[in-house]
Formats: C-alpha cells, sequence, structure tokens
C-alpha cells in the first residue's frame, strides 16, 4: 500500500474537501444538518481526519465519528448521498483510483456506526445537546 507522501498531499487534500463541503453546504437535506457549524471549522476538521486516516500526519484532535455523530439520526440514505457528493469531489479534482477506493473504504468502516434506523437510537452526548432529525425533502409523499 501506498504511503501517504506516494498516494496524495495536504493541500489536494483541502481542495477536494473544500468541494466536497460546497456541495454539502448547499445540497438541501444534507446541508440542514451543518447549518450551525463553520464550514471553514468542518473543513479543517475533516482534512486533518483524512490525513491521518491515510497514513499522513496524525493532527487530527477531534471526537471519534462514531461520537461526534451520535445525536444525528443518520439514514442509510443520507450516507448514501454524503458518499456520492464525496465521489464527485474527488472526481472533479482527478484523484487516483487509490485514493478514492482507500478514502471510501475509510468513511465505509463506519457506517454501521453512524446509521440508525430510528430516532431512539440517537443518544445525546450531553444533556442540552439538540438531535439532528431532517426528514428527506426530496422523497414523494403519495
Ligand atoms: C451522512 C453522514 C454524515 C453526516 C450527516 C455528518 C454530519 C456531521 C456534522 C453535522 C458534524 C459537526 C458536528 C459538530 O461539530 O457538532 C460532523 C463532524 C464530523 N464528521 Fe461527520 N457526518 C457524516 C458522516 C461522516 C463520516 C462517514 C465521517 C468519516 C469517517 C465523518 C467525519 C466527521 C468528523 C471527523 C467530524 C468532526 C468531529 C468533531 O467535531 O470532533 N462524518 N459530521
Amino acid at each position: 500500500m501506498k504511503k501517504f507522501d506516494e498516494l496524495t498531499s495536504i493541500s489536494f487534500l483541502k481542495d477536494v474537501v473544500k468541494t466536497f463541503y460546497e456541495k454539502i453546504y448547499s445540497h438541501e437535506w444534507i446541508g440542514k444538518y451543518f447549518a450551525e457549524i463553520p464550514q471553514e471549522q468542518i473543513e479543517a476538521q475533516q482534512v486533518d481526519f483524512m490525513v491521518g486516516a491515510l497514513g499522513g500526519p496524525k493532527n487530527y484532535a477531534g471526537q471519534l465519528p462514531t461520537t461526534a455523530h451520535n445525536a444525528m439520526m443518520i439514514t442509510e440514505q443520507l450516507f448514501d448521498l454524503r458518499e456520492e457528493l464525496l465521489l464527485e469531489s474527488l472526481e472533479e479534482h482527478k484523484a487516483s483510483r487509490e485514493l478514492i477506493e482507500r478514502w471510501l473504504k475509510i468513511d465505509e468502516a463506519f457506517r454501521h456506526k453512524i446509521v440508525k434506523k430510528k430516532i431512539s437510537e440517537c443518544v445525546k452526548n450531553y444533556a442540552t445537546e439538540e438531535i439532528l432529525d431532517f426528514p428527506n425533502p426530496m422523497k414523494k409523499v403519495s
């Protein structure tokens, strides 16, 4: 497996992550989950996290993705949507096949810890934390 420096660079990851969160923030559904979070902050956390996970310098000091998403109602469909926007971003920046595969594999490893079937599976990390639950606005009501 390629070492981090042979695989990619921090500046390339920053560019991909910027494109990714542009898509996330402007999306009518997943964007709602980020309404209270400054975009530069989440971009910086995401870059640090991915650099570390891909074998680069370990600068990430935030929560583990499992804990960070405890209080968010994230369905399989929402998780798939995030993955789709990520893949589009990687492809727009002409990322290598290997980088795409390794990035998606890391994210996929968290799927079963982050995705919930029902709202009762959400857990607040602290008493005043709000549970984030937004229905898919694109879903047809029949
Ligand atoms: C549909 C799926 C996802 C949604 C809606 C989502 C949403 C969010 C939101 C709103 C935050 C900000 C939390 C806060 O600061 O209060 C966050 C943080 C974060 N997310 Fe996600 N996320 C998803 C999936 C993932 C995945 C798959 C990963 C990586 C494996 C990931 C990695 C992170 C990291 C590293 C943070 C920063 C944690 C911290 O604040 O310390 N997320 N996410």
